[in-house]
């Protein structure tokens, strides 16, 4: 078993779930073949520190959380910047969790594309990038004989795109639709027991679900986001953010949410692609759909996908769309794959020799 070594661009609450995983689970972990080392961090507020042999996950956590920078730290390395880290220190994947802006996808976008011309694998849980520059992420990979791996932009931890891309492809996807924004399905939930929109607002921002501008959350452009990276990913198109037809839920009001009640129905922020031999359609808007209606029971936070296909008909996944712990965990998912496909490679390696 050999260990793999990450750096981590970005500390804040996923970077800590990942911690904690990698801490928690690492005898499960080492029984899966996958012994993951934390050796560098990079963060502007948490601080910056890096151990080729190792840096201990619970002293990194216990640090960061009592209010101290990791600077402080005894370490060989300290004080180094996010691109040094990724240009300099001996490692095997960048984690890249840096915060980032959805419009320009920077500074994601760089470290990214300085990591794979490195050769190094990234895994992002970081949608501007993916939404912005998949094709070109993809081609970057591939020149460098690296791994592209993006889990965490879609419903965190449940496994939205592992799901597609390794068991639905050959079933032919035609339509996806979901409830891709954990804080305004929270925001029409509570409507929908009276409250007003700007106090579901308030309260879903104090649980820590909304974005640190819940403008991306409410107008629709982080559900736009993720329509856009499943559409590249799972059905092969090449959308733009501003091919999708958006509308979110700042101008829904409570009687509008009342009246679809009354009518045995329910409001739903709704992304949806779908394509035909006419070419594909992409949205994301408040859509009435009846209380029958599989995303329809979707409650508060939780996050659902319904994927419709030529031969299984119509899927869906239920679960959650934020967290440290969560999305943390699309990470893992995202080691184990590419840990995956090296076995692979290694395999292919092995049966080419033999066949000369
Ligand atoms: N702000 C997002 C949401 C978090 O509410 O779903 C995950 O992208």
């Amino acid at each position: 078993i050999t260990t793999h070594k990450l750096a981590l661009i970005g500390f804040g609450n996923v970077g800590q779930g990942l911690a904690t995983i990698i801490s928690s689970k690492s005898a499960e972990l080492e029984e899966l073949g996958l012994n993951v080392q934390i050796v560098a961090i990079s963060d502007p507020i948490k601080g910056s520190i890096y151990n080729p042999n190792g840096l201990n996950a619970d002293l990194l956590l216990e640090t960061v959380q009592s209010g101290n920078t990791l600077d402080t730290l005894p370490a060989p390395f300290t004080g180094w910047s996010a691109l040094r880290t990724i240009e300099e220190a001996d490692i095997d994947t960048v984690v890249e969790l840096a915060y980032t802006d959805l419009k320009t996808g920077e500074p994601a976008l760089t470290h990214m594309e300085t990591a794979l011309r490195r050769g190094l694998n990234v895994i992002t849980t970081n949608k501007g990038p993916v939404a912005l520059h998949y094709d070109r992420l993809m081609r970057l990979a591939k020149e460098n004989n690296a791994h592209i791996r993006v889990e965490g932009t879609v419903m965190s931890g449940t496994p939205t795109l592992l799901f597609g891309t390794e068991h639905l492809l050959a079933a032919g996807i035609t339509k996806i639709e979901g409830i891709l924004n954990g804080t305004t399905n929270y925001i029409i939930t509570k409507m929908m027991e009276g409250q007003s929109y700007a106090e579901a607002l308030r309260e879903a921002q104090e649980l820590g679900y909304a974005e640190a501008d819940p403008t991306g959350d409410v107008e629709g452009y982080d559900a736009a986001a993720k329509v856009v990276i499943l559409a590249n990913l799972l059905m092969k198109q090449s959308l733009k953010l501003q091919d999708v037809d958006r509308e979110g839920i700042s101008k829904l009001t409570s009687e509008d949410i009342m009246r679809a009640k009354e009518e045995n129905e329910c409001v739903k922020l709704i992304g949806r692609i779908e394509c035909s031999s006419n070419g594909c359609t992409a949205e994301v808007r408040p859509m009435r759909i009846p209380v029958s209606h599989p995303l329809a029971s979707i409650q508060g936070a939780t996050n659902a996908i319904t994927y419709t296909t030529d031969i299984l008909g119509e899927i869906t996944l239920i679960g959650p769309g934020a967290g440290r712990l969560e999305t943390g965990y699309a990470i893992i998912a995202d080691l184990m794959a590419i840990l995956k496909e090296y076995s692979r490679s290694v395999t292919g390696q092995v049966e080419e020799e033999v066949k000369i």
